[in-house]
């Protein structure tokens, strides 16, 4: 991988198309060279994907954001790409719970080698807290949380403890 030797966010707000930007617009959502690039994310979503995923420059990350440039196939989407680094498949899902049309795309050498849309289970166990106080999980015991997803989209995930009823507001004041 090559060496991160600077520290930038580069955020970029259109409403063209990515495909017909100026060739001087295009320094903002050039290829990268290795990294993932994090495609179809629900527009407006782009920052929560950095948060969800630590990243606000300060450890040096080479990143772009891109937000609400027309997608081909729903509208208009946001876009994250980050230099030299794989995301976990913790990552992948708590991305998936916000972003549930996104795909991540794994670029080596500027070719995309890996190319997967998310896809969040059914049965969530451990990255969200239920937000009932009185919750088993939240009284200090041992316990994983657990939630079933009942609708994708809009998301309504169900404490399996409680019956805590949480959508993606919820979710997000978490990360
Ligand atoms: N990309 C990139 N750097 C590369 C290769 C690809 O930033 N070296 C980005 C592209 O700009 C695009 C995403 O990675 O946002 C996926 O690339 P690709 O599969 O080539 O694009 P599409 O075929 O349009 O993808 P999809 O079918 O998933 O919409
Ligand atoms: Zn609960």
């Amino acid at each position: 991988m090559a060496t991160v030797s600077d520290s930038y966010i580069e955020v970029y707000g259109t409403s063209r198309s990515e495909s017909c930007l100026s060739s001087k617009d295009q320094l903002y959502v050039k290829k990268i060279r290795n990294g993932t690039v994090i495609d179809h994310i629900e527009p407006g979503h782009a920052l929560d994907v950095l948060h969800i995923l630590g990243i606000n420059g300060k450890l040096g990350e080479v990143v772009s954001a891109v937000m609400n440039v027309e997608s081909k196939r729903y509208g208009r989407k946001d876009i994250v790409k980050i230099d030299d680094r794989e995301l976990n498949p913790q990552e992948v899902d708590k991305i998936a719970l916000i972003a549930p049309k996104a795909t991540i795309n794994i670029v080596r050498e500027y070719e995309v080698t890996s190319k997967k849309r998310v896809q969040l289970p059914q049965t969530i166990r451990g990255i969200i807290r239920c937000n009932n106080p009185s919750c088993v999980v939240n009284a200090g015991e041992p316990v994983t949380s657990e939630f079933k997803v009942e609708v994708f989209e809009p998301l309504r995930i169900r404490c399996h403890y409680c019956g805590r009823i949480m959508g993606k507001d919820d979710v997000l004041k978490q990360f």
